[in-house]
């Protein structure tokens, strides 16, 4: 693993890579048990969960196929606007399908509960979810994520796939925002 210095715009690291991979594995065992037989297709949400969805597809002991979609409940802020706009939709047709959503945080809930509920639109089998991390304390929509990594404190995290205005998404731990950073541009 590599070793980085922590950015001059995070107060403190969260969770380490090794931390990371760890729980990482964990999940893709359990995903490997209850997936057993079913070829699941993992989708996706780009672009936070970019990393998330790589380490953990190749963690799976199983058969799986890939999709990507990319939604938004998100302006540039902090905050979520409360709608969900799909901006590149899935390639494959998910009737009866297994569908597991694989995304990086769930906040308000909007995001995922609006995948959920379109993907059980389009016929398929069973739509689960699983989520690196957890913001419970922020939920407005009411959805809990099937399989979560880390319950985290209502704290604007980046790194790992997720960003402030794109950027810290390289960075191969998640950590904490300093608030000077996005207040100064609110
Ligand atoms: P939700 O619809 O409010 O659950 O928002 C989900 C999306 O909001 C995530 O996929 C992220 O893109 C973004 N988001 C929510 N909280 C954070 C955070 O702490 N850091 C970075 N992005 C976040
Ligand atoms: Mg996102």
């Amino acid at each position: 693993m590599t070793q980085t210095a922590l950015h001059p715009d995070l107060s403190e690291v969260l969770y380490s890579e090794e931390t990371i991979q760890h729980r990482i594995a964990e999940l893709g065992k359990e995903l490997s048990a209850d997936y057993a037989g079913k070829m699941p297709l993992l989708v996706c949400t780009l672009k936070g969960a970019i990393h998330f969805f790589s380490d953990l597809a190749k963690t799976l002991s199983i058969d799986c196929e890939y999709d990507f979609i990319v939604a938004s409940s998100y302006g540039e802020g902090t905050e979520t606007s409360g709608k969900v706009l799909i901006k590149k939709d899935l390639s494959t047709d998910i009737r009866d399908r297994y569908v597991i959503i694989v995304d990086d945080i769930i906040d308000s809930g909007v995001t995922l509960k609006f995948l959920t509920e379109e993907f059980a639109k389009r016929g398929a089998a069973s739509v689960k979810t699983i989520t690196l991390l957890n913001k419970p304390s922020r939920r407005t929509a009411a959805i809990t994520a099937d399989y979560a990594g880390f319950e985290i404190p209502n704290k604007f995290v980046v790194g790992y796939g997720l960003d402030y205005q794109q950027r810290y998404r390289n960075l191969p731990y998640i950590g904490i925002l300093k608030p000077q950073v996005y207040e100064n541009s609110l």
